[in-house]
């Protein structure tokens, strides 16, 4: 059962800069148990509304962040491409109960002279680790600097960017930082492409073809839970979605909270893909058993 809204303030506010953010938290906190972060790069969808609902959902005073992270692109990257919409994401919000919005731009989050980055290794240094270099830097410097300017006592995450969740739990744990990680389960279209802020450049064929992805995901969980060789298995998947016309960069079986793949179905195993349909990069992995 939720706890009861705050009363004081029933519209959500806008906080563009440090000191209206710091003003804002403040008076969040009052009286509320908990201060609650979902950090966003904005143009928000179910997936997101998935997060914020499970934040609001808590009782806690919830803080959305939408922030286009430029340190997280790789320079072959369109950071220019990436979709904004400031009206309709705040709209989201305002319907979901989300109680503030931190919307620092660049100079905010990376003011001049800077020279602090966070450097994950362990689970960042696979898969999305080596096919986009820098790119879990970037997103550990952002995710670090929002949790010390927010100071959430909770922040949920998508387990759509499962190495992204992994990656951040981590940095909590080494840091000592004081919050608590929340990963939220991915939320499908109806024929199970995992929603995504990109879907939207997919032709329309691309996109008819794009759930081929998950059920490939599907069938090879289904299939090495049941005892099947791992290998062989993944090899099959990786060559039917060639076939398909994705660019597969990876589909692996792994540990869910290490990313080191492994070879058989265990308690942890997650399976964990990446393709390339045209010019999107679709992400998505599943439980094995
Ligand atoms: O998942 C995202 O949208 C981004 O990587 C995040 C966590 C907001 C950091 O920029």
């Amino acid at each position: 059962m939720p706890a009861p809204r705050d009363s004081y303030n029933p519209d959500m506010h806008v906080a563009r800069t440090l000191p209206e953010l710091t003003h804002y938290c403040a008076r969040l906190r009052e009286g509320r148990t908990a201060l609650a972060l979902v950090p966003t790069m904005g143009a928000l969808h179910a997936g997101h509304r998935a997060l914020v609902d499970a934040a609001v959902g808590t009782g806690a005073a919830t803080v959305t962040s939408i922030f286009v992270n430029p340190l997280q692109f790789a320079p072959t990257e369109d950071l220019s491409r990436y979709p904004r919409d400031e009206a309709g994401d705040l709209a989201t919000l305002d319907a979901c109960g989300c109680d503030l919005v931190w919307m620092p731009d660049v100079a905010t989050m990376y003011p001049p002279g800077g020279a602090t980055t966070v450097d994950p290794s362990g689970p960042a240094e696979r898969w999305e680790g080596s096919h986009r270099p820098g790119h879990f830097r970037g997103m550990a410097t952002v995710v670090a600097k929002l949790f010390g300017q927010v100071r959430p006592d909770v922040a949920f995450f998508g387990e759509k960017d499962w190495q992204q969740l992994q990656v951040v739990t981590r940095m909590v744990a080494d840091l000592h930082l004081p919050l608590r990680i929340v990963g939220v389960p991915t939320v499908r279209e109806a024929d199970g492409l995992a929603l995504s802020s990109r879907n939207r450049f997919l032709s329309e064929a691309e996109r008819r073809r794009a759930p081929n992805l998950y059920q490939a995901l599907a069938r090879t969980a289904q299939a090495i839970a049941a005892g099947g060789s791992a290998a062989e298995l993944l090899h099959a998947a990786r060559a039917a979605l060639a076939v398909d016309g994705f660019g597969v960069d990876y589909l692996a079986l792994v540990d869910g909270p290490t990313l080191e793949p492994i070879a058989t179905a265990q308690p942890r195993a997650r399976l964990i893909a990446a393709a390339r349909l045209g010019t999107v990069r679709l992400l998505d992995n599943i439980p094995v058993g």
